[in-house]
């Protein structure tokens, strides 16, 4: 049979041309005060020096007892990371401040409703909470190290203190990003087997109260189809006393907390001294299947990469104040809002709302009010901004010396508004690239020892190595202007342990693809295939340009194309479906559905409505379909693979490129006009 064309090249040769973009220098004011501008470090972190390097980033920590072992490969690719150290992550994120910054705000946060007061919770007041509800996860709801607990919880002073209570007595926690259904986290709640939910009675969002523990009844009854009892539900409440949600509190099942601490107020509980090696939390996941996967994250190195990188990349200072606008559901918040800047003894904020609340001058209210001065967000925060208010920063009197972005590619224009509007030409940029998988940045400048580059994310960080393979594990030089396959060739500390309860999953969809040797204990025989392509410049700078692998961002969040695949198919109409992500403006991406229906059944406005709110239901707000077309088949090779490629041409009203060899080629070009004139 004749080759496919179009079905056999591989994603991340589908290479976009650019023009190479001039490198900007950071301001001199930024350089003179960083963490990091010795030269040296590059030798430190060369890999002549792996992995002893990441000493440097242990040391920042408070051990209980020191390591043995730096890295054990003996199991490979199942690192290990400060072997026979024991630590624990809330002593280094709170305890250890407390000598000389009791007094000084840990969280700031900042509530959506402009005229509500702005909660100041300092190091010595997040010590007393974090206590309290370490206790009464223990004594309450009689959970222990090793154990697992799923939140369910919006951007609320309560989540991090959820976390570092758990993190003090090596509880597993597992926080469910807000924007995810009731449903998918009872699958979460299923795969960890947690028994205890935390969750809040509302919180506000785009000015409007949302009923959260509402979801909470939904994931109990869902959790119980799939065989766990949900023993306790713990509610925070949004204005302790009041209660605003329409659910009622089930007898013996729900528990507010303002009430059920009070017996251990003012009480404290030693820190746990944990393994390096315990996990401290899961983060699930997309992936290429439909079910998601929980990166399971360890304790020791985890904290120490995102410590390290905390300081030297993100350039935190204890007087810093840091406003990373992300959501902690996100490996974003657990890294760079909670785990990081909280172990340097930063001053870290937290917004509750969306970022045009109630307009486009909000974040830089908030940025000038608190005197931010360091602004961490994503390409899709960016470019809502400045589409709704592209002159507004001027009108206000912040000064950030730095700014990151994160989540996905960032086009250069959208950079250059980031740069010299937002950051007024005075502030660093870095854009950091990496994964929830890898705990910390993979890739980025170091911003006060190289220049920046708008739309790339720079060379590998201290300490990682990476790489382009072609689809034959052929290293891609740099200068060729060929993407291919980004990989890391070293293990680092912050990488994920495992895919809980997974480890196939986890050498398979990782590693698998180019280990040279599967019985080797050398770690040079194991890269990390990260999934996406990306191009190497001659400077050694990495641009990213996307997934390789059947996942979508969507305004930064990741979804997998089979679970939006999955939860279109439970509507019984539907006999086959294509979701693929469509170009948009904003967000990056958006996800698009194409549906064959089963025979008999009439195409409807009412059933695309249906499809849209069974993805809502399935997987959450986030997923909802910008468009569901019912198509009379779906485009297929011989062999029967769904060309989602070809639809997504399709969406963005691009070439579609040759499909004649396709099983059925007419259909295309229907689709094509359906779509395109439709
Ligand atoms: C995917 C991982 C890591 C925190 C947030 C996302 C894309 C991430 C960048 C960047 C271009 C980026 C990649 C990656 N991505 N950062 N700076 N430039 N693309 O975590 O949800 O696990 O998504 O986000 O495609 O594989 P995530």
């Amino acid at each position: 049979m004749a080759a496919n064309s179009e079905a056999d090249i591989s994603e991340a040769q589908i290479a976009v041309h650019w023009k190479e973009e001039p490198l900007i220098d950071p301001p001199a004011s930024f350089i003179a005060q960083a963490n990091m501008k010795d030269k040296q470090i590059w030798d430190r972190f060369a890999e002549k020096n792996f992995p002893e390097c990441y000493k440097e980033y242990a040391d920042m920590l408070s051990w209980d007892q020191p390591w043995k072992t730096t890295l054990d490969t003996s199991k490979p690719p199942f690192w290990k990371w400060f072997v026979g150290g024991k630590i624990n992550a809330s002593y280094n994120c709170v305890d250890r401040h407390l000598a000389k910054y009791k007094n000084k705000a840990a969280l700031i946060w900042v509530p959506e409703p402009e005229d509500e007061a702005i909660q100041t919770i300092t190091y010595q007041e997040l010590y007393k909470r974090v206590n309290e509800f370490a206790l009464l996860l223990k004594e309450f709801a009689g959970l222990s190290k090793g154990d697992r607990i799923t939140f369910h919880l919006p951007m609320i002073p309560e989540l991090p203190i959820s976390m570092l209570a758990c993190a003090r007595l090596g509880i597993i926690h597992n926080q469910v990003f807000g924007g995810f259904s009731a449903k998918a986290c009872a699958e979460r709640m299923e795969d960890s087997k947690s028994h205890v939910l935390v969750t809040v009675d509302g919180y506000y969002r785009n000015g409007q109260l949302i009923d959260k523990k509402k979801e909470a009844d939904i994931t109990v009854e869902e959790a119980k189809k799939l065989g766990i009892d949900v023993k306790k539900v713990l509610v925070w409440r949004r204005h302790p006393g009041k209660y605003v949600s329409q659910s009622p509190m089930v007898e013996g099942r729900d528990f507010f907390v303002d009430e059920v601490v009070k017996p251990f107020r003012g009480k404290t509980v030693a820190p746990v001294s944990m393994d390096s090696e315990d996990p401290l939390f899961l983060m699930y996941t997309s992936g290429s299947t439909g079910r998601p996967k929980g990166a399971q994250h360890r304790t020791g190195g985890y904290l120490a990469y995102v410590t390290g990188t905390s300081k030297y990349v993100q350039d935190i200072h204890p007087e810093d104040v840091y406003w990373c606008f992300a959501d902690i559901g996100w490996i974003t918040g657990h890294s760079y809002i909670v785990y990081g800047p909280l172990a340097l003894a930063a001053t870290s904020v937290m917004y509750e709302g969306v970022p045009l609340y109630p307009d486009a001058g909000r974040p830089w209210r908030i940025a000038e009010r608190l005197g931010v001065n360091i602004f961490h967000t994503a390409p899709t925060t960016i470019r809502m901004l400045r589409k709704a208010g592209p002159d507004e920063p001027a009108k206000y009197n912040y000064h950030f010396k730095s700014m990151t972005t994160v989540g996905e590619p960032i086009e250069p224009e959208t950079w250059r508004w980031y740069y010299n509007t937002v950051g007024k030409k005075d502030a660093a940029i870095t854009d950091t690239w990496w994964q929830t998988e890898n705990g910390g940045f993979l890739c980025s400048t170091l911003p006060a020892l190289a220049p920046m580059k708008a739309g790339s994310a720079g060379p590998g960080v201290p300490g990682i190595y990476p790489i382009i393979y072609d689809e034959n594990g052929v290293e891609v030089p740099a200068g060729q202007g060929k993407a291919g396959n980004i990989c890391i060739r070293n293990p680092w500390p912050g990488i994920m342990q495992t895919i809980w309860g997974d480890p196939d999953r986890f050498v398979k969809v990782y590693y698998a693809k180019y280990n040279k040797n599967k019985d080797s204990k050398d770690w040079r025989d194991w890269p990390y295939f990260a999934g996406d392509g990306a191009v190497l410049a001659l400077d050694g700078y990495f641009r990213i340009l996307g997934r390789v692998d059947d996942v979508i961002k969507v305004a930064g969040h990741r979804l997998g194309t089979k679970e939006l695949e999955n939860a279109v198919l439970t509507t019984p109409q539907v006999a086959e479906a294509a979701a693929i992500a469509m170009l948009d403006e904003l967000r990056g991406h958006v996800p698009v559905v194409y549906v064959a229906l089963k025979p008999g059944i009439a195409p409807s406005k009412e059933l695309e409505e249906t499809i849209k709110a069974n993805v809502v239901t399935a997987l959450g707000p986030i997923a909802r379909p910008k468009s569901v077309y019912i198509v009379p088949d779906l485009p297929k090779t011989r062999s029967g693979k769904i060309m989602r490629r070809v639809l997504a041409s399709i969406s963005d009203r691009k070439d579609y490129g040759d499909v004649t060899t396709l099983a059925n080629p007419d259909i295309v070009e229907t689709i094509r006009k359906q779509v395109q004139t439709g």
